[in-house]
């Protein structure tokens, strides 16, 4: 289906009012490829969404947005030790997530309760509580824009790294993801390493180990993170700055407080939640955006803020960082 002129307000996390000259949504493979000629022919750019929660609006776009309205999920293969499902790329990711402790499926519950959608997943490798999607995704399907052509990749062609993959860099905007498999495990083994996660799984009180780690992630994070339905944002703004040791040894003799994890390659990732409190800005407000009061490094619309407003607010902070850190901050979130 193609709408004209339409606001993208329902369609972005932050809530931020802009509007698209044209939103498609598609609800099989074979109206996708309609769509793609028709997208290739207008010659005007276009941007797939998912859930639009890591997106930031800066003005009208003038183009296509497209969507995914596939939602099925698909068992193909179980054996003792695992299950490969197949998840087409409109499926909200925590709906998956769901599905999988609700089956006994290892793998994926550490990432509950992050927004978007499985396609996004692919893109995006989120991350939390100590696991990625690249840990669990086995391959993605998609269809090229320009050509209609249907493609199916590894994950080892993907060059999934740190909130990244082959879809964000070299092959950003190229395909559309149409479906994604995953290979759970059968095995019953929990991920509970990252700090506090162990602690709050035993204060769930439930007999099912899997279906408490998903209780204890959800806690968690509703404790920290603002709900995008009452508060507008996109989670983290930035990613973790990772420095060169040298870099983190000389600012550690300064702040011996420093949080830091140090990386398997001998560079340091420092918490950008710290280096913005440590500035000055948890909690406070610039404008209509604001710097959510438990968790620095997420950005807020305060109440109807364009995407301006917000990227203002950013470059603030960017600056102050860098002032006093001489570390740059990156926003995970994309701009457009
Ligand atoms: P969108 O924001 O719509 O799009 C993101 C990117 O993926 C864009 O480049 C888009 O073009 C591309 N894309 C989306 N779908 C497709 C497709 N079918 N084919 C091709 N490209 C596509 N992220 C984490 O990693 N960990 C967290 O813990 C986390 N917590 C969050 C908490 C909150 C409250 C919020 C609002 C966000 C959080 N995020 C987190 C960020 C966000 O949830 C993820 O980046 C998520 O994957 C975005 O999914 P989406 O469907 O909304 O994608
Ligand atoms: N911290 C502070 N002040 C605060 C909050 C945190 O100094 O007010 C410091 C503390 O040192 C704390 C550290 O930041 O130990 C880490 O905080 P937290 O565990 O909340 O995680 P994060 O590094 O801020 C990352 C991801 C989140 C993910 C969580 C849990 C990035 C950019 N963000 O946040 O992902 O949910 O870990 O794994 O890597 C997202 O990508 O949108 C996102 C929300």
């Amino acid at each position: 289906m193609i709408r004209e002129n339409i606001s993208l307000l329902p369609y972005n996390t932050f809530g931020i009012d802009v509007k698209t000259r044209y939103f498609a949504t598609f609800g099989s493979l074979a109206e996708l490829h309609g769509l793609c000629g028709q997208v290739t022919a207008s010659g005007l750019p276009y941007l797939i969404i998912g859930g639009g929660s890591n997106l930031l609006f800066t003005h009208d776009f003038d183009g296509w947005i497209i969507k995914s309205d596939m939602q099925d999920i698909r068992v193909l293969e179980t054996d003792a030790g695992s299950c490969l499902i197949e998840v087409d790329a409109g499926v909200v990711w925590d709906d998956f997530v769901a599905y999988c402790v609700q089956h006994q499926l290892y793998g994926a519950e550490n990432l509950s309760l992050i927004p978007g959608t499985t396609g996004a997943s692919a893109v995006q490798n989120i991350g939390a509580y100590g696991a990625e999607a690249k840990d669990i995704i086995e391959t993605v399907n998609c269809m090229e824009i320009n050509t209609g052509n249907i493609f199916c990749f590894r994950n080892e062609e993907l060059q999934y790294g740190y909130r990244t993959s082959r879809f964000k860099t070299e092959w950003q905007g190229r395909f559309a993801i149409t479906s994604v498999r995953y290979r759970l495990s059968r095995i019953p083994k929990l991920n509970l390493d990252y700090k506090g996660l162990c602690e709050a799984v035993e204060q769930q009180d439930n007999p099912d180990r899997l279906a408490a780690v998903r209780q204890a992630v959800i806690c968690i994070r509703r404790a920290k993170l603002p709900d995008p339905a009452e508060t507008g944002n996109a989670g983290s703004f930035f990613m973790n700055p990772v420095i060169p040791k040298t870099h983190f040894e000389h600012l550690q003799a300064q702040y011996p407080a420093i949080p830091h994890y140090l990386l398997p390659d001998g560079q340091v990732k420092i918490p950008a939640a710290w280096l913005i409190e440590q500035c000055g800005w948890k909690g406070k407000t610039f404008g209509k955006a604001g710097v959510h009061p438990k968790q620095p490094l997420v950005l807020i619309n305060t109440g109807g803020a364009c995407g301006t407003d917000i990227a203002a607010l950013a470059d603030r902070i960017i600056n102050d960082v860098y002032g006093r850190f001489n570390i740059k901050l990156h926003p995970e979130v994309i701009f457009l």
